[in-house]
């Protein structure tokens, strides 16, 4: 494959893609922030990869995710989605790793919603910093540009805002499943790092 003609492509595909209430585009930016963390796991924590489809693979994980039809994996879907739209461009072994990281991509063993009797799988170190990576990529100033998008959605002042991080149980039960499904000791420091960094942004943002 020639890289600049796929990443053309992914960005016919992805880049008009309005998803509510984030800005259009969002899981084409998302996707290649998560290709850059997911990089950076893999040189950490020494994972051997091919950077091209680790890159395109994470770059499309949510592709198509907005209009995935309700009850079926979206993960399942993109890949299909990769499946038809790039046939042309890559090669069947380019096509099976890209559509591997898409296809595994929720499948966090360490998550509570891991059902390790349907999924006897062992997934690949690869995919796993990926996993993370989507993980980190909705903490620090990547959540809180996702909470200002949806607290204009919701008309939440500032301080609902900030309760709503701090005490709701949707925001602690998520924060407590992204703890427990990350894969890497590496991730877990970003999280916290980034955990921290919003607690400190959303207390300016509490009344005294
Ligand atoms: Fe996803
Ligand atoms: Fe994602």
């Amino acid at each position: 494959m020639t890289s600049s003609s796929v990443l053309a492509r992914v960005r016919l595909v992805m880049a008009n893609v309005h998803e509510f209430p984030c800005e259009p585009g969002y899981r084409l930016h998302h996707g290649e922030r998560v290709a850059d963390i997911a990089a950076s796991i893999c040189e950490t924590e020494g994972i051997a990869n091919e950077p091209l489809i680790l890159r395109l693979g994470a770059i499309m994980h949510d592709i198509g995710k907005n209009a995935c039809p309700k009850g079926v994996s979206h993960a399942a879907n993109g890949a299909k989605i990769v499946e038809t739209h790039f046939a042309d461009l890559l090669a069947p072994e380019e096509m099976s790793g890209i559509c591997e990281i898409i296809s595994h991509h929720c499948d966090r063993p360490k998550s509570k919603w891991f059902d390790s009797r349907v999924k006897a799988i062992a997934v690949k170190p690869h995919i796993l910093a990926v996993q993370d990576a989507d993980v980190l990529d909705h903490f620090g100033p990547s959540g809180i540009w996702l909470s200002l998008h949806w607290a204009a959605a919701k008309n939440s002042s500032p301080e609902e805002t900030a309760r709503y991080w701090f005490d709701s149980p949707q925001s602690n039960d998520w924060r407590a499943e992204s703890r427990q499904s990350l894969n890497f000791e590496s991730s877990r420091v970003t999280l916290e790092k980034h955990i921290m960094m919003m607690d400190a942004f959303y207390k300016t943002w509490m009344k005294q």
